[in-house]
């Protein structure tokens, strides 16, 4: 049987240094780290995505401020939002939750954040810093990728890794932090021919791609890690609603280690947007950008 990756026990750890690091701050008479979200519009997934976010941010002691705007707000003054809160010293992080409705620009909005406000990660300036491997905020689900797999491998030097998906916030984000830890890279995505093929000869596997249990059984060498980023519901056949990932779960025990959905990479995704947001407040009473040699520690759990 393939461990399985607990990502809430893992996730639960980094918040206890989160809010160590809180803690330190504020007895140090510091500010208190603050995230300020911004909402457009009323679509439900994001609704729930914002809510557990704000609750998060209470756990770890973190201040929160939430600007829910209507869908229909222009675009205009959606960024004049985001130039007062780049220029207000009590925010720290800033996230505006997509996707956005269709008559605003997400790369003008997302782009418009002042990048050491950036706790998503997804400012050009970023996105640069991390494929250059210059420090800068990292993207959460990403980061969270990576302390799950340094949680059951010691070293990726040298490992064969096969990233399914080429996104922006993930596929591409993730092959980067990986080929800086000297792991040998394969970015596939859901046309590339021989999918199977290639993902069959990879030490790791990281699913990005959207696709409900896209990776089989087969697909697999004994003994590999599968990170599963996927999360889509389906209807199952007694009719009920439930959340699957891009890994066909039962298939592949016979694996070293993996993920499950929901319980493995969505809990750490919050835990990093803390993390980052800590960092940000920290590299502002230092007066300075992020940079990743501000990254806590990574946590490491004994896998039974
Ligand atoms: N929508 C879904 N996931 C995310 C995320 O991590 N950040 C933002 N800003 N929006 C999202």
């Amino acid at each position: 049987m393939a461990d399985i990756i607990d990502g809430r026990a893992i996730a639960a750890q980094l918040d206890e240094q989160t809010k160590a690091q809180v803690d330190a701050m504020v007895d140090a008479g510091q500010a208190r780290p603050g995230l300020t979200v911004i909402l457009l519009g009323d679509d439900p997934a994001s609704q729930v995505y914002v809510r557990h976010k704000i609750k998060a941010c209470a756990r770890v002691g973190i201040r929160s401020t939430e600007h829910r705007l209507s869908a229909d707000t222009s675009q205009d003054d959606l960024l004049a939002l985001i130039a007062k809160l780049n220029a207000d010293d009590d925010v720290h992080g800033i996230l505006c939750q997509v996707p956005l409705p269709p008559h605003i620009d997400p790369l003008k909005v997302l782009g418009s954040i002042a990048p050491e406000k950036d706790v998503d990660g997804f400012h050009p300036v970023n996105v640069g810093r991390l494929s250059t491997g210059t420090g800068g905020i990292i993207p959460c689900t990403p980061l969270g990728v990576m302390m799950l797999i340094d949680s059951v491998l010691d070293d990726l030097t040298g490992k064969d890794v096969v990233v399914i998906g080429k996104s922006n916030i993930v596929g591409k984000p993730v092959a980067n932090l990986l080929l800086d830890r000297e792991a040998t890279v394969t970015v596939t995505h859901i046309y590339t021919e021989g999918l199977a093929q290639i993902a069959r000869k990879a030490d790791v596997i990281v699913a990005a791609a959207g696709a409900p249990r896209l990776v089989k059984g087969d697909w697999v060498k004994p003994g590999a890690v599968i990170i599963d980023v996927g999360i889509t519901r389906v209807r199952s056949d007694e009719g009920k609603d439930k959340l699957v990932g891009d890994v066909a779960f039962d298939d592949v025990q016979h694996a070293k280690a993996v993920t499950p959905v929901p319980g493995g990479v969505g809990p750490m995704t919050i835990a990093c947007l803390l993390s980052n947001t800590v960092r940000a407040a920290q590299a502002a009473e230092l007066g300075q950008q992020a940079s990743s040699s501000t990254v806590p520690p990574l946590p490491r759990v004994q896998q039974v």
